[in-house]
């Protein structure tokens, strides 16, 4: 994994810094020449927002935080900023940075440091030219008077799991198979400090999770499922959190095949259980003081002579049978299991993350996450944490007229709605399988980019790792 510090100083000591300002009354205060005050002045007045000044030393980059609507708005334009100086700082080889915060603005400060670390982040494994093109910046110092070190430690941590988790959906199905997805969990587990159960197939068939062995059917390898758990001495809370992810690690649709371009970027389709384990990592590894379990049902999703065809009835471990039009649904019967296994814990909330239909993804493009639930105060909570990490929820219909369409002929319902409401349908198809407050979060939109999108880069983003880190820690209240 690439990797980045973060941390925090007390002393000013680097010549390549990045100064964060929240006016010109704060210019004085950057230590600049006549010469370089004069030119800095010139581009405020030019409206110019991030500065580089070249030093004979270094380099000072300015930012002149910009109000934005709303608060949340703001911090969003400093993550963007952040990532914005990247390109400069690379090209000039700059490996260490000190990011100073003379506007005395933490959360804009600590955003603007989140940007810069998050952009920072490449998947480069399998290129031979991997060595020249690593990003040379590897630190990030923080130097403010109000930003505690917890605070830094926490968004370091943060930024780890993002990483972690783009990089499982980064990988290709060539290296990340079920039971390597199982693995790799189990080495973040050791790394954070929570614990992780992988089950193979005789577990499965013996919990008749018939939804992901229906899946696997056309499978070569055979499917796990995942649990994760962090269970912490003195927890606030008597019952758990639970994170359900989908955990296809390639969904080439099965017999119900995809065309070539809807198919190549299907090894994303673990996005939710990435999501999972990323947050996961992040909660353990700042040991929060909060009882939370991670579930993913995994597979792939392929055709074969044994696998499962449009028409076939399956049973859930819960006994619900499910007439399997087409097979290109198959996230809704991996995750029936799953939320059904999830009843078990008696859970507070249980909030399942999936890259589930490309109708969440046309509705509202990257541009946030779909939202559908039967929660109400959990709900909210999460949509705010939604706002502060700027992964939007939108909340989508969940009323029980479209229910209808998942009526089946022969069974007691079937995997697809008609051609309108596709993500609400598929919700539908889930919370029948619900018996606790539930959001789920369609992901498939900001999932996995085809081109770059700042500091969410291309290609797998880690949607959902800090949403749920920031539940967390506002349950935790830190
Ligand atoms: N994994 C896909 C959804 C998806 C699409 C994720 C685009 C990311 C980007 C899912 O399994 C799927 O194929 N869904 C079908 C459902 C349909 C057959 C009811 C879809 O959305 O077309
Ligand atoms: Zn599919
Ligand atoms: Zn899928």
């Amino acid at each position: 994994m690439s990797t980045i510090q973060i941390k925090k100083i007390n002393k000013a000591n680097l010549n390549n810094r990045i100064v964060i300002v929240s006016g010109d009354k704060d210019i004085a205060a950057i230590g600049l020449s006549k010469e370089q005050s004069a030119f800095v002045k010139n581009q405020i007045k030019l409206e110019k927002k991030s500065i580089t000044v070249n030093t004979y030393d270094g380099f000072i980059f300015i930012y002149i935080i910009e109000n934005k609507k709303t608060h949340f708005l703001t911090l969003e334009q400093c993550r963007l900023a952040g990532n914005g100086f990247l390109g400069a700082i690379n090209s000039q080889k700059i490996t260490k940075i000190q990011v100073e915060d003379i506007s005395r603005k933490n959360l804009e400060t600590l955003a603007f440091v989140e940007g810069l670390a998050l952009g920072n982040y490449q998947f480069i494994k399998y290129r031979a030219s991997a060595k020249n093109e690593t990003n040379s910046l590897n630190t990030i110092e923080v130097l403010s008077e109000g930003i505690s070190k917890s605070e830094i430690e926490l968004l370091g941590i943060q930024v780890d799991a993002v990483y972690l988790s783009r990089d499982l959906v980064n990988e290709p199905l060539s290296f990340l198979t079920a039971a390597q997805l199982g693995k790799e969990v189990q080495k973040m587990g050791k790394e954070a400090g929570f614990k992780v159960d992988v089950f193979n197939k005789a577990k499965i068939e013996s919990l008749k999770m018939g939804g992901l062995l229906a899946v696997n059917k056309g499978s070569i390898d055979p499917p796990v499922f995942i649990t994760m758990e962090h269970k912490p001495k003195g927890a606030v809370n008597k019952k758990p959190y639970i994170f359900v992810g989908k955990g296809v690690v390639y969904d080439t649709g099965g017999l119900s095949l995809k065309p070539t371009e809807g198919m190549a970027t299907m090894k994303c389709d673990m996005g939710g259980a990435g999501a999972v384990a990323g947050a996961l990592y992040a909660i353990a590894k700042a040991n929060l003081p909060v009882w939370v379990i991670g579930l993913a049902p995994v597979t792939d999703n392929r055709p074969d002579g044994n696998a499962v065809v449009p028409g076939d009835v399956i049973t859930i471990s819960d006994g619900t049978t499910v007439e399997v039009l087409n097979t290109d649904a198959e996230g809704r019967l991996i995750l029936s299991d799953a939320l059904v296994y999830a009843q078990k814990y008696d859970p507070l909330f249980v909030v399942d993350l999936a890259t589930l239909t490309g109708a969440a993804a046309r509705a509202i493009g990257r541009y946030g996450i779909v939202a559908l639930g039967t929660a109400t105060d959990d709900f909210d909570k999460l949509k705010a944490s939604g706002n502060q990490v700027h992964e939007r929820l939108v909340e989508f219909p969940l009323w029980d007229d479209y229910s209808e369409l998942l009526k089946s002929d022969i069974a007691d319902i079937k995997n697809i709605g008609g051609i309108t409401a596709g993500a609400t349908t598929a919700a539908k198809f889930l919370e029948r399988f619900t018996t606790y407050p539930w959001v789920h979060l369609d992901i498939a939109g900001p999932a996995f980019l085809d081109a770059p999108d700042a500091y969410r880069g291309k290609g797998g983003t880690g949607s959902g790792v800090r949403l749920l880190f920031d539940f967390i820690r506002t349950k935790a209240e830190v």
